[in-house]
């Protein structure tokens, strides 16, 4: 058997479409575009590009893009008081702020200054919370696109054996909790899981969330499992390479050959998180403004 490829990056593509049309519909009753804020502390490359591609699809899907880059030597109090700016701001919906922060900084009290209802990477502990009680709040966006394929592909999800490697506040507890939601029977497996390959072969659904490249092979999964992979793991260069290869947790060819459908890297899941982060900025302007949540989102 040779499994589905599930395609992140067309999906993500016609979500952002959607998105666009929803933000233009928005502009119109509200007299102002949604808006979103990116806060970027230093100089990471890797957080630099992605800070950049989230301020272009940002305009892409007809939203103000608001992006703040701050020197390595912010302060605590500086990078407070932006964010209570942006807090206060009425033409910024949502906000982000890049993670990982350089070491003097406290991720925590950054993300619990930013406010709840425009805490659109969902991180803060109100919404959270509101997950996991079932309150309608801002989900993470990868767990969330996840979720968007996976009922894509598989429609109902009830009863479902459901396996989420990684218990990360941002991918692996909020996707295992989406999971409960849609009444799969979820386990949570992590580095010091008894017979992780074991407890894999159960699963219908399998979410890989681990950062080990190619972890999960042939033998670890259930014929015809569903299987995403949230990995994005560089290989060492080949001789005479300058880059080596992008790959997931999971061994893709090999999964391939016993997997109902899989998600590629890249171009599965990746794509997906910066199309929620924008659609979670739409629902945030509607939210905001007193507005019905746009439909199909
Ligand atoms: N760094 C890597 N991914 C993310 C993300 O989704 N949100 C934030 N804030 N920082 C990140």
């Amino acid at each position: 058997m040779t499994a589905i490829r599930i395609d992140g990056k067309a999906f993500a593509a016609k979500l952002r479409e959607r998105v666009g049309e929803a933000a233009m519909a928005f502009a119109q009753s509200a007299g102002r575009k949604p808006g979103l804020a990116v806060v970027l502390v230093g100089d990471d490359p890797a957080s630099q590009v992605y800070v950049g591609s989230k301020g272009k699809a940002t305009v892409a899907a007809n939203m103000e893009s608001f992006t703040h880059r701050l020197g390595a030597e912010t302060s605590q109090a500086d990078l407070l008081a932006l964010v209570d700016q942006l807090n206060r701001d009425d033409a910024v919906d949502g906000i982000l702020v890049q993670l990982p922060l350089p070491d003097h900084l406290d991720e925590q009290s950054i993300i619990a200054s930013i406010s709840p209802d425009k805490d659109v990477d969902g991180f803060h502990v109100i919404n959270a919370g509101r997950l996991s009680v079932g309150q309608s709040g801002f989900v993470p966006c990868t767990p969330l696109g996840c979720m968007m394929l996976l009922t894509d592909r598989l429609g109902d999800l009830s009863g479902l054996e459901a396996v989420v490697i990684g218990r990360s506040n941002i991918v692996g507890k909020p996707m295992a909790q989406l999971l409960l939601d849609a009444n799969a029977t979820v386990t949570i497996a992590h580095s010091r899981t008894k017979d992780l390959a074991g407890v894999v072969k159960r699963a219908d659904i399998v979410v890989a969330a681990v950062g080990r490249p190619e972890m999960i092979g042939r033998d670890w999964l259930k014929n015809g499992a569903t299987v995403i992979d949230v990995g994005i793991n560089r290989l060492p260069p080949e001789p005479g390479k300058e880059k080596g290869k992008l790959v997931g947790d999971v061994a893709f060819d090999e999964a391939s050959e016993v997997a109902g459908a899989i998600t590629p890297v890249p171009g599965g899941v990746g794509p997906m998180t910066i199309a929620v982060l924008l659609r979670n900025t739409v629902v945030a302007a509607h939210r905001n403004a007193g507005l019905d949540a746009p439909a199909g989102l």
